[in-house]
């Protein structure tokens, strides 16, 4: 899957701000402005050394992420995906805990739990339908980035002693705004 050109970089919004804590807007226009979107969300990842990242991130309430991860198996896995939803994986699922970060908390890394192996269901920025799957650290960013797009950060999933050590680390308010 192709990135497209030409995107300005947007500055990161932190936990703390509203738009990363209620679930993003779905996308209902496939236009040049998604595309552009998308290009832009590139940029900014790519500036700020991200290998994910979520439109609600760069303040836009809309369901879209990126992503260009390193598979830690000699590939790499590069795409965009519209209105994720995350496939239900069947039982037995395994729980891989490896560490995790965001560049909504930054500098923070911490060990998470995932399932080892994930596929989101949505649309390419055309609106035709796509899946992303992935296992082990990019099944991990699946999940993280459909996290985001649902209202959820990663410290969020934490221990509420280790998501407010985390957060002041990184400077920020420990409260969790009310949706
Ligand atoms: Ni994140």
């Amino acid at each position: 899957m192709s990135v497209p050109e030409n995107g300005k970089a947007h500055p990161i919004v932190h936990y703390g701000d509203p738009v990363l804590h209620r679930p993003c807007q779905k996308v209902t226009t496939f236009d040049d402005d998604l595309v552009t979107l998308i290009a832009d969300m590139f940029a900014s990842m790519y500036e700020a050394e991200g290998v994910g990242l979520a439109a609600n991130q760069i303040g836009v309430d809309l369901s879209v992420f990126v992503m260009d991860i390193d598979d830690r198996k000699g590939g790499r896995a590069i795409g965009h995906i519209v209105n994720p939803v995350l496939e239900e994986q069947p039982p037995p699922r395994t729980l891989v805990t490896d560490s995790e970060g965001c560049l909504s908390v930054p500098g923070q890394y911490t060990d998470t739990a995932r399932v080892d192996t994930a596929t989101v269901s949505g649309y390419d920025m055309y609106g035709k339908p796509t899946t992303l799957t992935g296992e082990g650290y990019v099944a991990r960013c699946l999940q993280h980035e459909t996290d985001h797009l649902n209202g959820i950060v990663f410290v969020d999933r934490l221990p509420k002693k280790l998501r407010k050590k985390l957060l002041t680390e990184a400077g920020l308010s420990t409260e969790r705004p009310a949706r």
